[in-house]
């Protein structure tokens, strides 16, 4: 299948000039409308200058909120994208925002006044109401499944999107006084941004054979960090834990795409097991702010790993 290509009007260079376009208000805007634990908005200093400058045909594995995707669509460094993640929900929030922006605005303002209007206890219980509306049993339309999802992830405990082994939302109520749930700048710029973007639902496992049906060359995986220690486990996003299994696996998938000449670049946690993992790759050291943590003073910078089949001989 052949890639298609972004709207012209976001490539890398104007035609007519070749040279940089200026950017438009609403692509230089565009970051995650999703709050994200282990998003990369802090780290994309430290993340983009190990990207090839592009334009390039690139995949991302594990989009969460997509902060690395937003960065380089705003930098004009894509010619096509294709965004991948196991979560149906993140699919479709991404997918909505793609392509019905106004509609979900106006879903989100009906979530903003039921919450907004009413007393702490009312909040709550608006809360869990709409967290027990599971798209799993009923039958919400793309706008609503996405609609709550925002809405839950504006309100819930540290913007946590945790699912349980059956694939379900199960985040307490956090206690946010003026949270913004229809935030109609960040969903314009974001849908702007999307635009010529394909979004599908996948598991990691089937990215060689994306790559090679969609022509990509480059692409980050952000999986779900190997924990540092039996109690520090933030892996549950999607479906249950990501097992040291998985983690074998997903080395397993680099290893394709690095004979299959494809360039990639991947985030994990600093530890021994994923070091050894990607040990005949480059391993970059990245200082992260560390996000969650149950006891304040844990708080403060961690250092996290960023892998790269960069070499001589693979243009980057
Ligand atoms: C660390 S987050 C990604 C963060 C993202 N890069 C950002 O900046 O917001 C990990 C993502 O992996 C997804 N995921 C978990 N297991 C997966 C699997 N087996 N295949 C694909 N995606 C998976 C989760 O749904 C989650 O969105």
């Amino acid at each position: 299948m052949q890639v298609v290509a972004l709207d012209s009007q976001v490539s890398s260079y104007d035609k007519r000039s070749s040279l940089p376009r200026q950017p438009s208000v609403a692509e230089e805007a565009a970051r995650p409308f999703l709050k994200w634990v282990g998003g990369k908005g802090k780290l994309l200093d430290q993340l983009l200058v190990h990207i090839p400058r592009g334009p390039l045909r690139y995949g991302e594995a594990f989009v969460g909120g997509g902060a690395v995707y937003f960065a380089l669509r705003s930098e004009r460094r894509l010619a096509s994208a294709l965004l991948t993640d196991l979560s149906g929900d993140v699919v479709n929030a991404h997918s909505t925002v793609r392509d019905r922006p106004r509609e979900l605005v106006a879903a989100l303002r009906a979530h903003e006044d039921a919450y907004l209007n009413t007393d702490e206890t009312g909040r709550a219980d608006y809360f869990y109401r709409v967290r027990a509306m599971r798209p799993d049993l009923l039958a919400l339309s793309p706008v609503e499944r996405a609609a709550r999802m925002v809405f839950l992830n504006r309100t819930c405990f540290n913007g946590l999107w945790r699912e349980n082994s059956r694939g379900l939302f199960n985040s307490p109520h956090g206690r946010y006084a003026q949270p913004n749930i229809a935030n109609e700048a960040r969903i314009l710029a974001a849908s702007h941004a999307l635009q010529g973007t394909e979004i599908a639902r996948a598991d990691f496992r089937r990215w060689p054979e994306l790559v090679a049906d969609h022509e990509i060359d480059f692409v980050y995986l952000d999986p779900p960090y190997q924990p540092l220690s039996a109690t520090s486990s933030f892996n549950a996003y999607s479906g249950g834990t990501f097992s040291p299994a998985a983690q074998r696996e997903l080395a397993d998938v680099c290893g394709q795409l690095d004979r299959m000449g494809v360039r990639w670049m991947l985030s994990n946690s600093d530890c021994p097991f994923v070091r050894d993992l990607y040990a005949r790759w480059n391993i970059h050291t990245i200082a992260a702010p560390r996000a969650i943590n149950s006891k304040a003073d844990a708080r403060g910078n961690v250092n996290e790993v960023l892998v790269t089949n960069r070499r001589p001989g693979l243009a980057w």
